[in-house]
Parts: C-alpha cells; structure tokens; sequence
C-alpha cells in the first residue's frame, strides 16, 4: 500500500491505478464500520483508495476537534492488511491551504437533524467531500447508512453538482450488543459505554412498535423519548421521525421513514439511526 500525503502525490500514484477505482473518505481510528465501507469499495472495483483526514471546518466544538481520537500509524496497518492501494492522509495545509476561501452549501436535506444540531457541520463535511471526490476522481465512493444525513448530503451534492461518482451505501456495522461502531465510542468510560446501548434499544422499541402498527410518528417519538428517560446517564439532544427522501419531520408514517437520534452520553455525542420500511 501506498502513502501519500500531497494532491500532487497522490495524482501521480492514481494515474497508474487500474480501473474502476473505489473511495472510502474516512477520519480515521478506523474500526469495523469503516472496514465494511473498505471491503465493499475492494469487492466492486479493480483498485481501492482510502483518506484519513480529520476535517476541522465540519466540527463546531474545538474540543471535540481536539479530542477527536487519532492513530495514522495503526490505520495504515489496517488499510494495508484489507488490500487497499492507496492511502490520502494530508495535512490541515494540504487540504486548506492558507487563502482557501471556497465553501459547499447543501440545502433542504442539511437543515434539520445535525444539521440544526451543529451548525456549519455539514457546510464542511460537503466541502471537504467535494474536494476529495475533485483530487481522487473515483468511479465510486462509499458512505455509511450510521450518518443517514450526511449521505443524503452527499448524493444531493454530487447530483446537483453533476459530478461524475457513483455514491454507495454500506449498512451501519453495530457492536454485539447493538451500539453503533463509531471512532467516538473509546472517550466512554465502562459505564458510559453500557449507558450507550439505549441508543440502539430505543430505535428499536419504536421500531417495534411501528411493526405493531403504530403510524402516529410523535408517538413513536414518545417511544424512543421513555427508553432514552430510564437511562440516567443518557441526555438526549434530538429524536426523530422523519421522510426518508426529504428529512422533513412527518405527523403520520405512511412512507419509507427514518428513525434518528442523537445522545450525549458523558463527553460523548452519540447519534445511531435505522430506516422503517
Ligand atoms: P468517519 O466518521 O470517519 O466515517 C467515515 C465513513 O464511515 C462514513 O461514511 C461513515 O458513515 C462510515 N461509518 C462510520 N461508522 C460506521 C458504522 N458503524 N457502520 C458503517 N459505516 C460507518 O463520516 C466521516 O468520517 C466524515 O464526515 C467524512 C465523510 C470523512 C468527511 O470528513
């Protein structure tokens, strides 16, 4: 595998990549979840490219940028060992050279959810993705069902953009016991880390009762809002039912729907979704 850290590096080692060529944009402390997205990307295509970059414009915290858990040295390991060809692991200046001045704005599907929750995230998330899709020039580029906004972002993005990728869509890897793999789970103290299963379980008591023929989404709301209540640790900041196509918040469930959360559990803010169908 290959490291490169410059756009002009990385340009010269794709020019001799075999076609169809794969992307999987990633931050980095890769786990389960991002693997997944990686073997889905070697499985459809004829060479493999991986990116580690923590994005600073996409985080509204400085702490949680600060905090944000990092090991280049293990991923490149992984990377390696999951047959990828080439790794994009720029720096800050590569990526936002001083003068840059250029932002990409989504509108509709980025408002609501994370996106009222942290504003600008997705102004950055859209950015940087565009300036990867624009250095790396895949054929396809994967993204998991975990973030359901931010791939709904980036298929309006390169849609209405026309840009020439196909976006694929890998289903959300949980531990054992249903958490959400996510880069942010190591900040959880053992507690915390038990605490955070009511995320998964409270999908999936409104889940159930869907199947039972609840149809009134602010009932099914109410679900998820009592299973997250009898976890003291847990201080939920959304949920939500939503139309699957827009994001928009339905009054009655008739159509493909998503169920999303987002949790502060501890330091940590969580999010975990599942599609109703
Ligand atoms: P990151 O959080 O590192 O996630 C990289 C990709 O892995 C995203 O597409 C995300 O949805 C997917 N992913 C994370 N956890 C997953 C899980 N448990 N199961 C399946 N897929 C999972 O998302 C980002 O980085 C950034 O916003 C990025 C797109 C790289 C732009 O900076």
């Amino acid at each position: 595998m290959q490291l490169q850290t410059t756009v002009a590096g990385l340009r010269a080692a794709l020019a001799d990549l075999p076609r169809p060529l794969g992307f999987v944009p990633t931050m980095g402390y890769l786990h389960q979840g991002h693997l997944s997205l990686v073997r889905a990307a070697a499985a459809e295509n004829a060479s493999t490219v991986v990116s580690i970059f923590v994005n600073p414009t996409q985080f509204g915290e400085a702490q949680d940028f600060a905090l944000y858990p990092r090991d280049p040295e293990r991923d490149c390991g992984l990377l390696a060992d999951a047959g990828v060809d080439v790794t994009f692991a720029p720096d800050e200046g590569e990526m936002y050279p001083s003068g840059f001045d250029t932002y990409v704005v989504v509108g509709g599907v980025s408002e609501g959810l994370e996106g009222a929750a942290r504003p600008g995230h997705f102004r950055g998330v859209a950015t940087v993705v565009a300036k990867l899709l624009n250095v790396v020039q895949p054929d396809r580029a994967y993204f998991g069902q975990k973030d359901a906004q931010q791939l709904a972002v980036i298929r309006k993005l390169v849609a209405d953009l026309a840009m020439p990728v196909e976006i694929r869509a890998v289903p959300t890897q949980r531990e054992p016991d249903g958490l959400a793999m996510s880069s942010r789970n190591v900040r959880l103290s053992p507690s915390e880390r038990a605490a955070a299963t009511v995320l998964s379980r409270a999908l999936r008591a409104a889940e159930a009762s869907y199947r039972q023929g609840e149809r009134s989404a602010e009932r099914l709301r109410q679900v998820m809002r009592q299973e997250l209540a009898a976890e003291p640790l847990a201080r939920p900041d959304y949920v939500s039912v939503a139309d699957a196509g827009s994001l928009r918040e339905l009054d009655d469930v008739h159509g493909p729907a998503l169920l999303s959360l987002a949790v502060r559990i501890g330091p940590v803010r969580l999010i975990d979704n599942i599609a109703l169908r």
